[in-house]
């Protein structure tokens, strides 16, 4: 690895546990917590292991949350509620589809579940239009933007990528990996491009793609789809417009046709409620089209379209193909999620996301604290990035949080990470009424708030 590279690669796990570096405290079980205890790198590029622990508190911990929590949340071997942005809780019958007996990739039975996947996609990203593609490939959401990097642009090509946080950088990022020229506009932190400077800038140079993060996850931040969609189709009809909608597929209202989008790419493990492991995206017929026509063959080989575009039309007419093998457990466990969110019309679920987003988002100015987001417009439907009160910081409540049975995710956003936390508000814990996890984890942070000394 170069040397630059090993150092942004450094810098940002040192900026995913920044937030967690405040003072000493226990282990939590968080998603940064590994790389808290692993974060950095000699000068040689080796990862230095963390000295063993003397004593594990951490088991204690989930035992007393599990001990704690009031109230039996599914089948599911007790645990605290995962409220974080994603994965976000699952429900039985999503995970018991994955304890499927072993099957063939290319039999007949699985290929006719995963072209009823690529189907019921369709059907979530409502598109109509037979020239879109589906694409649902072994990854996580990082897997969609390497595609989009390694296929529908050349190494010199210029992008242009809207900022609303963290993962507008790890997405540019990703195209200067690919020898792809990223222009950044960026919008002050909790707000996003607004629709005359992203005019201004398309009018200033010819750009191949337009990137935009619908919810930016270390933010909070919605993006406007539709409005931008129209703009770039005026001001630059050649513009490929690109949906990063990992936090916003499941959980935000999303017209792939009628809003004239060209990819959007998501992941399994937020507002579709799947676990964790495939990177799937809806690309339209005008993007597949730019793709036959590159000059060159694409940047990668696990992610080319070359490889993938034929199977996916395979799969999808029931033909057995192969190319790289699929997870057969994992596309079951899609199927089910898939076919549970289709079973209501998708826009009583938004309106249901909608609904608990208000019920948290009016618990917070309740307590009189503030989101990242502080425009309503601006404010995304599956989470809400909150600051906490001065003097208080993620270490002093997500512990807290923990021993109360919810577990919340800390800041993200390198420059004010220790200043926020980020409560998720997605999928079943939205949509199952026997469930009580957003109003328990809202009664929660209050009292976990008192705990640390607050007084709303
Ligand atoms: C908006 C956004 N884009 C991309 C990603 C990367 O997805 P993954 O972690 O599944 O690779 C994430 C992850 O949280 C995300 O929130």
């Amino acid at each position: 690895m170069a040397p630059t590279s090993r150092a942004s690669a450094s810098a940002r796990i040192d900026q995913i546990a920044n937030h967690l570096d405040s003072k000493p405290f226990l282990e939590l079980n968080t998603p940064f917590s590994t790389e808290r205890s692993s974060r950095s790198e000699d000068e040689r590029g080796n990862i230095k292991r963390p000295k063993p622990q003397e004593k594990k508190p951490e088991p204690k911990l989930q035992q007393k949350a599990e001990l704690e929590r009031p109230k039996k949340m599914s089948n599911q071997k007790p645990h605290p509620a995962l409220l974080i942005p994603g994965p976000i809780e699952f429900d039985d019958a999503v995970l018991d589809s994955m304890s499927h007996h072993s099957e063939s990739h290319v039999g007949q039975p699985f290929v006719n579940c995963f072209s009823e996947v690529l189907q019921n996609l369709r059907k979530l990203f409502q598109t109509t239009d037979p020239a879109s593609q589906p694409f649902v490939i072994s990854g996580s959401g990082t897997l969609g933007w390497d595609q989009v990097a390694a296929n529908l642009v050349e190494p010199g090509d210029e992008v242009l990528v809207l900022h609303t946080g963290y993962f507008a950088d790890s997405f540019t990022d990703c195209f200067e990996t690919y020898g792809v020229k990223a222009t950044q506009l960026k919008a002050p932190i909790g707000d996003r491009p607004q629709l005359d400077e992203i005019e201004k800038a398309l009018k200033e140079k010819e750009y191949k793609m337009i990137t935009v993060t619908h919810v930016d996850t270390s933010t909070g931040v919605l993006s406007e789809i539709k409005a931008l969609s129209e703009l770039v189709h005026r001001v630059s009809p050649d513009t490929l417009v690109v949906v990063d909608g990992v936090c916003s597929v499941g959980s935000e209202e999303i017209r792939f046709d009628d809003w004239k989008l060209d990819v959007v790419l998501t992941a399994s493990q937020k507002g579709i409620g799947c676990p964790a492991g495939l990177s799937i995206m809806m690309v339209s017929g005008r993007a597949i089209e730019r793709f036959k026509a590159r000059k060159t063959r694409p940047t990668s080989y696990f992610g080319s379209w070359k490889n993938w575009l034929p199977i996916m039309q395979n799969y999808e007419a029931k033909k057995p193909s192969y190319f790289a093998t699929p997870s057969p457990q994992l596309v079951h466990a899609l199927d089910t999620s898939l076919k549970q969110i289709l079973s209501r019309p998708l826009d009583q679920r938004f309106a249901d996301h909608k609904a608990a987003s208000q019920k948290v988002k009016k618990a917070v100015a309740d307590l009189g604290l503030k989101q990242l987001a502080s425009k309503p417009e601006n404010q995304a439907n599956g989470m809400t990035a909150i600051y906490l009160p001065e003097g208080i910081t993620p270490p002093d409540v997500l512990p807290n949080l923990l021993k109360k049975g919810v577990i919340f995710a800390g800041g993200l956003h390198k420059e004010i990470a220790t200043k926020y936390i980020r409560f998720g508000h997605m999928g079943v814990s939205v949509t199952d009424p026997e469930r009580q996890d957003i109003t328990a984890a809202i009664s929660k942070l209050k009292e976990s708030l008192a705990d640390s000394g607050y007084k709303a």
